[in-house]
């Protein structure tokens, strides 16, 4: 649907593939927007019967919804890479309290089970005001893609930012067959239940308002069955993937996420990646090279991949002057205080290691803290280790991208927590992400195994990342939704 009324897919996610930026005389400029859950989406794109649904994220993107006919960016003339494209503009206060209030701040630290429980969470007075605000903007989802939606129309919500958005449309629009995926992990049932009773009941009953629930992993899938039975009493079959509750039955299903190879391969040869190699080479020369490439978020455990980092040089003395870490850390949610904290622990545990060990000729460590996604990809090529050591990963996809544009074959030091863990375990350095000795002794091996191991593990962990391309990611997600 390029611009009638009514449309037959609909998709519905926080973030949107573009953003925008606002200069002082009011001119836009549009931003292409990233992320594993954009990313998954792209195949959207393609397609000419889609409408995307949005929200607006800053000033700049409510002015330029606002500006917009029905927020539908497309029909204003933005390039939104193929999609139609509406943003909801959902005033900034409720936007606020719902995305960094409850979304990150809760819905987050719960899935990935983030807090320091003898001090948070503390759900009081502003944590009401704050649930408020997030019922009112899935309130605001529900009721665009209940207008946007043609009789029978398949509509895909994503992820924890938009929970009750399946519940609520179904009351707007029962002819609807609904689907929800989550992103994140999903907790188990003794940590979901952190949560005020009444919040965890709501947020499994939004997405059981779905016909299909998907997850990125069969774990997180299980959990969520789990706190169906628990918290909810619902009549669940583990075995066949379904919760009865209410007189309704959600089908729960996987469906992983992996990476387009030939589009990242071509991305990755391009004049500015190629540009960006020759600088890094330049300055890590013929030394052995580890990457990592995060958001600085907290659940990627920077800081003590950071420490492993260190440890290594402490007991393998043999590197000094060998090996070089690229670590990207680039901008996230600096909203919320504990993200500008973390971002400081990382600069802070960088410098430490750079003063302990650097020489004259030789800076162990080189943090960059802004977002260059050719960089990023030049370092993929260069990569002899990559570092992907989260916490709790719904998947990540740079565990997947590094191997699939590695020029020589790069070893891949893997959490087993995340979700990339199902499909890259058996060729990855599996690693328990607390475990920081372990973290290093798996750096070791990774620096030391043969270079034909290396390669061989390499090209089988380039094609299991793209055996789930987004598109079929996608399409699998719809045919869920035939009767
Ligand atoms: O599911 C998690 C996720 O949506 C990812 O897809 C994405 O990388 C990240 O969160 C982005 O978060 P934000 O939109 O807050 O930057």
């Amino acid at each position: 649907m390029a611009d009638s009324r009514h449309a037959t897919v609909l998709v519905a996610s926080n973030r949107g593939p573009v953003s925008f930026s606002l200069a002082d005389d009011g001119t836009l400029s549009l931003r292409r927007g990233a992320g594993g859950l954009v990313s998954g989406l792209s195949a959207v794109g393609a397609s000419t019967d889609v409408v995307w649904v949005c929200a607006a994220l800053s000033d700049a993107d409510r002015a330029a919804s606002r500006r917009a006919p029905g927020g539908r960016l497309d029909l204003a003339g933005h390039d939104t890479g193929g999609s139609a494209l509406r943003m909801l503009p959902i005033d900034p206060g409720t936007f606020n309290r719902a995305y960094n209030g409850i979304a990150n701040s809760t819905l987050w630290f719960v899935h990935h089970m983030l807090y320091d429980t003898a001090i948070k969470p503390v759900f009081g007075a502003r944590f009401r005001r704050e649930w408020f605000a997030y019922e009112a903007y899935n309130q605001a989802f529900a009721d665009a893609l209940a207008q946007d939606a043609a009789n029978g129309a398949k509509v895909i919500v994503q992820d924890y930012h938009l929970t009750l958005t399946p519940h609520l449309l179904r009351q707007r629009r029962p002819d609807l067959r609904i689907g929800h995926f989550s992103h994140t992990p999903w907790a188990p049932p003794d940590y979901f239940r952190l949560l005020p009773d009444d919040v965890a009941r709501d947020v499994l009953l939004g997405v059981l308002g779905a016909d299909h629930a998907g997850f990125l992993t069969d774990r997180w899938a299980l959990a969520f069955v789990d706190c169906c039975r628990e918290v909810l009493g619902a009549d669940v079959d583990r075995e066949a993937g379904t919760v009865s509750y209410e007189g309704r039955k959600t089908q729960v299903g996987v469906h992983g996420l992996g990476i387009d190879g030939d589009s990242l391969r071509e991305r990755a040869a391009e004049a500015d990646v190629l540009a960006r190699r020759e600088a890094l080479r330049e300055v890590i020369g013929d030394r052995k090279l580890i990457v990592r490439v995060d958001r600085t978020e907290l659940s990627k455990n920077i800081v003590r991949g950071l420490l492993a980092y260190q440890d290594l040089l402490r007991n393998h003395p043999e590197w000094h002057r060998r090996v070089v870490h690229l670590a990207f850390a680039y901008p996230s949610r600096h909203d919320l205080p504990e993200y500008r904290e973390y971002t400081a622990a990382v600069q802070r545990v960088s410098q430490e290691i750079n003063d302990q060990f650097g020489s004259e000729d030789w800076q162990p460590l080189i943090l960059h803290v802004n977002d260059d996604f050719p960089r990023s990809l030049a370092a993929y090529r260069l990569a002899d280790v990559l570092l992907v050591n989260p916490i709790r990963d719904g998947m990540n996809l740079v565990a997947k991208e590094g191997p699939v544009v590695s020029e020589g074959g790069c070893a891949l030091v893997l959490s087993r927590e995340a979700g990339a863990y199902v499909d890259l375990g058996d060729d990855a350095i599996v690693i328990n992400p607390y475990d920081v000795r372990g973290t290093a002794e798996a750096l070791q091996q990774a620096l030391t195994m043969p270079a034909e191991e290396r390669d061989a593990r390499c090209r089988r962990l380039a094609a299991a990342a793209t055996a789930l391309p987004p598109q079929q990611w996608f399409a699998n997600q719809l045919c869920e939704l035939d009767d």
